[in-house]
């Protein structure tokens, strides 16, 4: 049964503004990024999702597939970030099976707590594998497509049908340091670099490249691995965010919308923090 959009997509957005249009996003078998796709292919894409593990990847897609009627949303398990061999094949055959790539989300993360003294060279190194590496493997493997993209719907800022948009998924644990968190840190400061030098490298192509940093969001992996929901350690951090509650993924849909169709036509290089404000008051969390 198809989600309620409430869940996903604010009522702000108008159906179609995606129609013919394809989203190529890794750790879309995460509940953050399959609500972003959820959201993307309910307002007219297709979609194309990647994750390490095959069985919750399919079934993500098949779950997504159901936010709009003839929809086609391709799930490819076993594709790991950390191999630009394993990408070029998925964006092979997404172009294969939907025809291109207009959008593309760079969201596949991997973390733990640890302290710094806790975390051997394989444990840093496999952080910033999966979010720095992963994240510029995924724009090679798909900036010719991003590309051929605005050349078929150019980025001019007055039509709706724009194409060639890179997000990244970023934190805001670098912005202040955060304990048990600087392998993620570490890795999260690269991402942001990448996304700038993308957005210089590649405005003059007509593609725009941003990061969205989620905050504390509700019911996701990353907070799961926080810690309990209900501890005093947690009650306490939504105490202290400035609007006193967690994010849902929702509005972390709704960001990544507002920068893939025309709103978002003119923003190149920034870092959209989604986080209530937290990371001024708490250092990101
Ligand atoms: C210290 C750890 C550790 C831990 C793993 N390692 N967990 N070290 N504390 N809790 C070490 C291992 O001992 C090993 O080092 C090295 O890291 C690699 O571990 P593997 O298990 O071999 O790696 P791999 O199978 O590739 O798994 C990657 C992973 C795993 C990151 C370790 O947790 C994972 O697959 N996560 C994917 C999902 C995920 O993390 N989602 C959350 C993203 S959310 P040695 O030296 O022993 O070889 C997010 C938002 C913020 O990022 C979340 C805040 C927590």
């Amino acid at each position: 049964m198809a989600l309620p959009r409430s869940e996903y997509l604010s009522s702000t957005w108008r159906d179609g503004i995606f129609d013919n249009k394809v989203v190529f996003c890794t750790g879309g078998g995460g509940t953050i990024c399959s609500a972003q796709v959820r959201a993307l292919v309910h307002l007219g894409a297709n979609a194309c999702i990647l994750g390490r593990n095959v069985e919750k990847t399919e079934k993500m897609a098949q779950s997504i597939a159901t936010a709009r009627k003839g929809a086609k949303v391709i799930g490819i398990g076993g594709a790991d970030v950390r191999s630009i061999e394993s990408l070029e094949k998925a964006v092979e055959r997404c172009v294969r099976e939907l025809g291109g790539i207009d959008y593309v989300i760079a969201g596949a993360a991997g973390n733990f707590l640890s302290p710094i003294a806790g975390l051997s060279a394989n444990a840093f190194k496999t952080v910033m594998d999966i979010d720095t590496l992963g994240s510029y493997n995924t724009l090679k493997a798909t900036i010719p497509y991003l590309i051929e993209s605005v050349k078929k719907n150019p980025n001019t800022g007055t039509n709706t049908s724009t194409g060639g948009r890179i997000l990244f998924i970023s934190a805001a644990f670098h912005y202040t340091g955060m304990p048990l968190q600087t392998h993620a840190a570490a890795a999260k400061a690269g991402v942001d670099a990448i996304m700038a030098g993308t957005a210089l490298e590649y405005g003059p192509y007509g593609i725009t490249s941003n990061v969205i940093t989620p905050g504390p969001i509700a019911g996701t992996e990353g907070m799961a691995r926080l810690g309990d929901p209900k501890s005093e350690a947690t009650g306490a951090a939504q105490r202290k965010n400035p609007l006193g509650r967690y994010g849902t993924v929702k509005e972390i849909a709704d960001g990544t919308v507002y920068l893939f169709a025309d709103t978002g036509s003119y923003v190149n290089g920034e870092v959209l923090v989604i986080d209530g404000g937290g990371w001024r008051s708490t250092g990101a969390f």
